[in-house]
């Protein structure tokens, strides 16, 4: 029963209540305003166009040739228009092409870089570019955020090569003995694990879990790296990256013939072969980093190409070889493809809640390990 005290609180209580409620249906109503569909845009290369996005071309200059920008302008344009009118961000992963990376990309960055903008951001809507598992973890960051996916079939192979059923299953064959996912995998699979890693923190995370064994899934490659790296036994699942397991240590020792000065790093998700190659092994990011700083006058990144065209528009000088292995996923995400998404407000990203508590809490306890 209310006492009068707990009455006499609730008519303020009322009214805060009431202005609350006021306040939610006016960003409400301001939020609808902001997902109201609108008109494809016009999509000429016009001189207000071509003023507009100047300063932009000058960013990639260094790798597209004046002649095409024409071609890409009109859809940036649109694209960044759309973005404010939507508050929208764009998270763009080191292999989106130039045209995207660096004219529409709000955060760039490899994986981890990436979930930790999700996490961050304060816009409603968020597009990522990038491939399925990425966005499914920016919407376990953001659950009541709008989260867009430009197309449905930019999926991963490695996420593609386990499921949750046989985590449950390698669970069963080794009790007791804790599952770090790499981030590449599907919501799902992220529910049946400990916790999550991605390349620039998987030995951190493995370490961190204080265990003489651990399951390590889905990707082979990575797993050997990381058993190298430390002295906690590694169980291992036979996942890999269809671009990365192309590389070839004799492809290697070729190109260092051609001139033994050449540089040579990698990801860890090449086989161990390729690695042992390598002058540096690491993330998407680390390996953009070590460019910047040693700033090779040769360099081969030994990973998804459309990475090289990237680092090389910001780092004169250098001169990269790219051997080219394209991921067929990434390179879904185009401009009319984002600029769909924003206009249509499509593919959006929805996981049951049973599951999404279950894989956020394991991306969660990855990011405050990281943080
Ligand atoms: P990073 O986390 O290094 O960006 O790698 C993601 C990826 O898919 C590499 O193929
Ligand atoms: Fe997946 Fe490999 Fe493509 Fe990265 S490069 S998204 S690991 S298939």
């Amino acid at each position: 029963m209310a006492t009068p005290q707990s009455r006499s609180c609730e008519a303020p209580e009322r009214g805060k209540a009431d202005r609350a409620g006021e306040g939610k249906a006016a960003s409400n109503a301001s939020r609808d305003a902001r997902f109201a569909p609108v008109e494809m845009p016009d999509l000429t290369f016009t001189p207000e166009v071509a003023e507009a996005t100047e300063h932009l071309y000058e960013r990639v200059s260094r790798v597209i040739p004046r002649i095409e920008w024409p071609a890409f302008a009109p859809y940036i344009k649109a694209i960044n228009d759309l973005k404010r009118q939507r508050n929208a961000v764009i998270l763009a992963h080191n292999y989106m092409t130039p045209e995207i990376f660096h004219c529409v990309g709000d955060f760039r960055g490899d994986s981890l870089q990436l979930a930790r903008e999700a996490a961050r951001t304060d816009a409603d809507v968020i597009v990522q570019a990038g491939v399925h598992f990425m966005a499914e973890t920016s919407k376990l960051l953001n659950p009541d955020k709008t989260v867009l996916i430009p197309d449905l079939e930019a999926g991963c192979s490695l996420a593609a090569s386990i499921t949750a059923e046989d985590v449950r299953a390698l669970r069963e064959a080794y009790p007791g003995v804790p599952v770090v996912t790499y981030v590449n995998t599907s919501a799902e699979v992220k529910a049946e694990c400990d916790i999550c890693c991605t390349s620039s923190n998987a030995v951190k995370v493995v370490e961190s879990l204080g265990a003489k064994r651990v399951i390590f899934v889905p990707d082979e490659y990575l797993a050997k790296y990381v058993a190298g790296q430390t002295d906690v036994e590694i169980i291992a699942w036979k996942g890999r990256c269809e671009v990365h397991e192309r590389f070839t240590a004799d492809e290697l020792r070729a190109y260092r013939e051609t001139d033994p000065a050449m540089r040579i790093i990698a990801h860890p998700e090449c086989s161990p072969d390729v690695l042992r190659e390598a002058d540096y092994t690491g993330s998407t990011s680390g390996m953009i980093k070590w460019v910047k700083e040693h700033k090779p006058e040769k360099v081969l990144l030994v990973t998804e190409c459309s990475m090289s065209d990237n680092v090389a528009a910001e780092t004169p000088g250098v001169e990269f070889v790219r051997p080219c292995n394209l991921c067929p996923y990434m390179k879904l995400i185009t401009l009319p493809a984002i600029l769909d998404s924003l206009v249509y407000m499509k593919h959006e990203i929805l996981i049951p809640e049973d599951v999404a508590a279950r894989a956020r809490r394991a991306v969660e306890r990855m990011i405050n390990l990281t943080n």
